[in-house]
This record gives structure tokens, sequence and C-alpha cells, in this order.
């Protein structure tokens, strides 16, 4: 990956050479991290029952969830005293890609306020339909997005808009319910939008997440404001800001801010730290 810094020390040729030698190095990676996980089914195991197995990310969650009887938006798996909601399956894409979302969500600031750079390496982690995907992906022209997503309809629709509109910085991946199945080391920042209180094994993921983003990588993390009840999303779709600080510190990220620019969300920003 390359700095705005290096970018501009390097002749444009040297520059795309570099560029396109790193995408080769990223997409090798990526496909070696499929292949050694390959024991793992990938299979998307949407709103399934609750579970304490291994987290096959090198981590152990025994004793990390406990069970409670699923109301009706959970899926009856507790972590940290919050109920996990069942996963939106793929026919609310076009509720993800509503026109009022525009001014609901204002995406514009939340793309903004990451403050990436044009080489940075950023994952988009329950990517959906790419709402946001597509709108990181020109902001990193000399880096990539990768999108994650467990579900292969998600990732269908992402191909074929990269298809449709030529865009060539983009990644998905299929990622499990455990582990969004990218490289170590890799991520300059990482974002997720009313995705994370869907993980049904969010301590596997977190884990895994912050092994590949690099030291100072920052997660991004986007969720409606529990603690306002005039926003008119289901409550377990909802997370304050004291339970994501809690979840997220529970595998090692430090909270930097928390901004407040958001019509009906929370925007947390954490970083993994420096050693
Ligand atoms: C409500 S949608 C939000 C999509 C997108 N972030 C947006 O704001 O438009 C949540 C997405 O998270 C995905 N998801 C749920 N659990 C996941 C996991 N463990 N890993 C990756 N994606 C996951 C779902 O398949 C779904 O596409």
């Amino acid at each position: 990956m390359t700095t705005p810094h290096h970018t501009s020390s390097l002749s444009p040729r040297l520059h795309r050479t570099t560029h396109i030698l790193y995408s080769l190095i990223l997409s090798l990676a990526l496909l070696l991290v499929g292949c050694a996980q390959s024991g793992d089914s990938g299979a998307p195991v949407l709103n399934g029952p609750a579970s304490t197995d291994s987290a096959g990310t090198g981590s152990d969650t025994s004793g990390v969830y406990t069970e409670t009887t699923p109301s009706r938006d959970g899926i009856g798996k507790v972590y940290m005293g919050r109920e996990i909601s069942k996963v939106m399956g793929h026919r609310g894409a076009q509720w993800l890609e509503r026109a009022q979302r525009a001014e609901e969500e204002r995406p514009d600031l939340v793309v903004d306020s990451m403050r990436l750079e044009p080489g940075d390496v950023v994952a988009d982690i329950g990517a959906g339909t790419g709402y946001f995907t597509f709108r990181i992906a020109p902001k990193v022209p000399e880096g990539r997005v990768l999108a994650v997503d467990i579900q292969p309809e998600m990732l269908r629709r992402i191909r074929s808009r990269m298809q449709e509109q030529d865009i060539r910085n983009v990644t998905p991946v299929e990622g499990t319910i455990r582990d969004p199945r990218l490289p170590a080391d890799t991520l300059d920042a990482a974002l997720m939008v009313d995705a994370y209180h869907e993980f049904s094994h969010p301590r596997e993921m977190m884990t895994s997440l912050v092994r590949s983003l690099k030291p100072g990588g920052r997660v991004h993390l986007v969720e409606y404001r529990k603690e306002d009840p005039s926003v008119p999303i289901k409550p377990l779709h909802k997370m304050s800001e004291t339970q994501a600080k809690r979840e997220m510190r529970a595998v090692g990220l430090e909270w930097v801010e928390t901004l407040d620019m958001l019509p009906q969300q929370h925007f947390l920003i954490f970083e993994k730290p420096r050693p």
C-alpha cells in the first residue's frame, strides 16, 4: 500500500506498476486465507441456534456467550449482556438501497469522517449490497475495498455492480459467521454499518478482524442509537455507546472518539494499539 507521500515520489508508470503488484499480492493473500480455511463450509447459518463452539480463529470463546429465550428479533444468544439480533436476509436488499437513506443516514458524512488516504486498504464488514463499499472505492483509488459478507446473494449484487460500472478496486470476500477471512496486518481501516449487532459470533469476528488490522488501523462502527427512543428501529438492531465501547475493549481495541453528526446513528472510532 502506498501513502500520499510515497505516491508523489514515484513516477506515474512506476507507481502504476507498484499498485498492480500490490493488488496481486493482496489477491494472492486473500486466496491463501480462503484455502487455508477450506475446512470451514463458509455456509451462512442465518438466524441459527445459539452456539459456543470454537472460533476457528485460535481464540477460546468458551463462557463468552450465554443463552436466553429468543425475543422476536433475537437469536437467543447473549454477548456481554446484549442479545444478538437476527441477520437481515438478502430480501432486505432494496431497503438498504432506498432513496431516503442518503438523508436518513448521511453516508456522505460517514465516508468523509473516515479520513481515508488514496492508498488505504479498507474492509467493509457486513457489506450487504455494497451501499458503503461503492462510496468508499473512489476515495481509495490506489488502494482497495474488501467487501465482506456471509450471504452469497449480497456478494453477487456487489460483483454485478463492479462489472456494470467497471470498478476495479473492490474485492468481494465471502466470510463465515466467525471469520471475515482477511489476511493479517493488511487493513488501514474497517467499517461496519448496521452489521455488527447481527454477528452471531462477535468475539470471534472481532478477534479475527483485529488481527487483520495494521497497528494503528481503525475500526469505524456505525449503529442506530439505542439511547434515543425516537429512532424508529427495533431494539435489538440498535446499540448504546457504552455497550459498543465495552465490546470493542474486550478485543483489545482502544476507543478514539465518538462523532455525533449522524441523524440516527452513533459513529464510533476505535484503533488497534501500536506496539
Ligand atoms: C443490515 S445489513 C447492512 C449492510 C451494509 N453495511 C449497509 O449498511 O448497507 C447487515 C449485513 O451484515 C451481514 N452479516 C451478518 N453477519 C455477518 C458476519 N458474521 N460476517 C459478515 N457479514 C455479516 C449480513 O449478511 C447483511 O448483509
